[in-house]
């Protein structure tokens, strides 16, 4: 069975029609990628499956139950956790806390002092290490890691607390090659983690080495749904890119006078 299910999913804004007629399934143990172009409708898709904005057509399943969610705590409650983009971590506090923010471990006979400092420490520690996510020190301000591995430890926890979804929202955009490497790797852990991925991005290479499935969103609707088997980057790509807006865009970018160059690759991001 899905993790979740979608059904002509849509959400309107008052007069504003962010979404429609989205159909879309997280199978466990898969990433499925969510692509499109600034305003098409991804972060209103995640938003829906997180619990942010409850949808306003459609049907929407998740462990085969029909809802509305209309918290974000619901959302956590049924397994579905979400990295932001920009993560909700406290700069300066250590890495430990953060990734037990909101869910420390406290001593039960003492409910004023009794946080489980060391415990919290060895988990946070072996769980970083399980996932061979390198941090030097525990004990260091998580604002002292790089944005990769913020990301790094943000999947780590959704995987310690048992999420069963991953939402992870252009967790490489504002990353470079290396991290962004880093990241799809801890992506591909937490699906062979048995979690149902999805992974919100713009960048149709880093889609196409993590993705099982793709969807392309355009203006709120799905312009394309594809899985592995049927599409290649070179499609994807294309699709992403607006082929023929480029090679419009490029005639128009040239200076007068020189002759049309041949179309180069790489014309994403
Ligand atoms: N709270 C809101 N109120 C009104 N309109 C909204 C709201 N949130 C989003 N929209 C509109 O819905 C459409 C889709 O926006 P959305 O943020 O989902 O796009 P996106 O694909 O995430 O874009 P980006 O890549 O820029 O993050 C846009 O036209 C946007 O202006
Ligand atoms: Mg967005």
């Amino acid at each position: 069975m899905s993790l979740i299910q979608m059904q002509g999913v849509g959400k309107t804004y008052g007069p504003i029609r962010a979404l429609q007629g989205i159909d879309l399934t997280v199978p466990a143990g898969r990433v499925t990628c969510v692509l499109g172009d600034n305003g098409a409708g991804k972060s209103t898709l995640i938003k829906i499956m997180s619990g942010l904005h409850a949808h306003t057509e459609g049907t929407f399943q998740v462990h085969g139950e029909t809802l509305v969610f209309d918290s974000p705590r619901q959302a956590l409650e049924r397994g579905i956790a979400t990295v932001y983009q920009d993560l909700a971590v406290v700069p300066l506090m250590e890495v430990w806390r953060n990734f037990f923010l909101g869910a420390e471990l406290r001593h039960r006979s003492y409910p004023l002092a009794g946080l489980r400092i060391r415990e919290m420490r060895r988990i946070a520690d072996e769980e970083l290490r399980k996932m061979g996510i390198a941090v030097q020190d525990i004990n260091q301000p998580i604002g002292t890691l790089s944005g990769g591995q913020r990301q790094c430890v943000a999947i780590a926890r959704a995987v310690y607390f048992g999420a069963r979804v991953l939402i992870l929202d252009e967790p490489t955009a504002a990353l470079g090659v290396k991290q962004s490497g880093v990241v799809l790797k801890y992506t591909a852990a937490a699906r062979d983690a048995g979690l149902g991925v999805v992974f919100i991005t713009h960048n149709p290479h880093h889609a196409h080495l993590v993705g099982d499935h793709f969807i392309v969103l355009k203006r709120g609707r799905t312009e394309l749904d594809s899985p592995r088997s049927e599409i290649t980057l070179e499609d994807l790509t294309q699709q992403m890119a607006g082929g023929d807006e480029l090679a419009a865009l490029a005639h128009e970018l040239r200076p007068s006078g020189t002759p049309t160059a041949p179309a180069s690759e790489g014309t994403t991001e």
